[in-house]
């Protein structure tokens, strides 16, 4: 129905994405890979999916997640960059968060090579390519069979033997052999613990699995490039500004949300109105109108971030209810699932630094410059040019060790 109403403002956006009448619109073109998932599902359907899939987040997951999974799985991508001495951020980026977010859902790779690892991200590529169709300049029929394929090489590959283990360890929890403590903590173990066999057919079940290695893999890698440039470029021009950053871990996880504001994964989300609706800021929106939600713009709106908004400034202040990442992880019933697991928790107040959740961002980046990650001054970072996106398309680094955290 035309072209989609904009809305910009925060407080709009706030009130427009959670209103139970607006439902997913960005994701229709790429339904090849994006339908009944999560993300797509509205109403009574959604929020029953969502609970389910919560439930990854039982006893103290985050606790566990930061200091259990997420060393072994950056020591285990990082081992080559780190005796090397130097790495591309944007390569070594991926390949952290592709093994994180598969942790995360459930996709298990038995070889834990780099290979491996490449031949996931290949596939997880072309998922996201068929899942934002609508943004696509190549023919859509050509996409889509690209994703039919990636899906036919995905399933095999990664997803059955993922599930095949994870059944296994179901049969024997059924049997009371094991606990459920034992049971891996992941999305694919909900769903077929808990979910419904009948909604998650094979082909459902492989759709919600690469939606979440999608999901997780892209933002999160590129959001920890932008903030690892963020930081080192404002640190640079002050060594005290790198001493707060080693000794200050609350502070270190300030500068990433900055960061974060600054550089939302997702620009942009859509809502389809399912009847007459009016919108803050939108006007009154016909059944089938179409609305964007500029949450990059909004995350830059003087009103609420100051007048410098469009600069990194990890000193702003910013008043509650508004987040400190603004909208980047959107908000309502469809904000992101991984925030806190990427984001950590928001300090309110005082916290205490050993027991903080500071999210997987802050955690890697503080990894990198503990072990002296600077820019390879020979071979500055450049843009990258395949996406309209401002991403950065290679980032050389060094580990020097005059610069290393004792
Ligand atoms: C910096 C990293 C990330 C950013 C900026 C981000 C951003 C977002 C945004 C904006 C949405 C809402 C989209 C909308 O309302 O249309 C969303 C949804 C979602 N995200 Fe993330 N995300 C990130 C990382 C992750 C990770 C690591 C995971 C999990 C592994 C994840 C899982 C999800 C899921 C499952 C949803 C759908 C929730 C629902 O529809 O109920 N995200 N994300």
């Amino acid at each position: 129905m035309g072209e989609p109403r904009v809305v910009a403002s925060p407080a709009d956006i706030a009130a427009g994405l959670r209103h139970p009448d607006l439902k997913q619109a960005l994701y229709d073109e790429g339904a090849v890979i994006m339908e009944g998932t999560v993300l797509t599902l509205h109403g009574e359907a959604h929020r029953r999916r969502r609970i389910l899939e919560f439930r990854v987040f039982r006893k103290d997951f985050f606790h566990w997640y930061e200091r259990t999974v997420f060393p072994a799985t950056l020591a285990g991508s990082m081992a080559g960059d780190i005796a090397a001495g130097r790495s591309e951020l944007v390569d070594l980026g991926y390949r952290v968060t592709m093994n994180l977010t598969a942790d995360f859902a459930g996709v298990d790779r038995p070889e834990g090579t780099a290979e491996e690892t490449q031949a996931l991200l290949r596939l997880v590529e072309t998922f996201s390519e068929g899942a934002t169709l609508i943004h696509s300049t190549r023919p859509k029929d050509t996409v889509r069979d690209e994703v039919r394929a990636a899906i036919a090489a995905f399933e095999p590959q990664f997803l059955a033997p993922s599930v095949a283990r994870r059944r296994a360890l179901l049969d024997r929890l059924a049997a009371g052999d094991i606990d459920e403590d034992a049971l891996p903590r992941d999305v694919l173990t909900v769903i077929l613990h808990k979910g419904d066999p009948d909604e998650f057919t094979p082909d459902m079940l492989t759709r919600e699995i690469a939606f979440y290695l999608q999901a997780g893999a892209h933002s999160t890698a590129n959001s920890t490039i932008h903030a690892f440039h963020d930081i080192y470029t404002w640190a640079e021009a002050d060594p005290a500004r790198w001493a707060r950053l080693r000794d200050d871990p609350v502070w270190f996880q300030r500068c990433v949300h900055e960061s974060l504001r600054l550089h939302p994964a997702s620009p942009v989300a859509w809502r389809t109105a399912m009847s007459t609706v009016d919108l803050p800021g939108a006007g009154t929106l016909e059944a089938g109108q179409t609305v964007e939600f500029r949450l990059a713009e909004a995350n830059r709106d003087t009103g609420v971030f100051g007048a410098d908004a469009d600069a990194f400034n990890p000193h702003r202040e910013v008043a509650p209810p508004t987040l400190p990442f603004g909208h980047t992880f959107g908000t309502g019933v469809h904000t992101c699932l991984g925030r806190d697991l990427d984001g950590g928790v928001v300090p309110r107040g005082a916290v205490d630094p050993e027991t903080h959740q500071y999210g997987t961002i802050a955690l890697f980046l503080r990894d990198l410059f503990a072990r002296g990650a600077r820019q390879d001054r020979d071979d500055p970072p450049t843009r990258a040019t395949h996406t309209a996106r401002p991403n950065w398309g290679r980032y050389p680094i060094v580990f020097d060790e005059a610069r290393a955290w004792a």
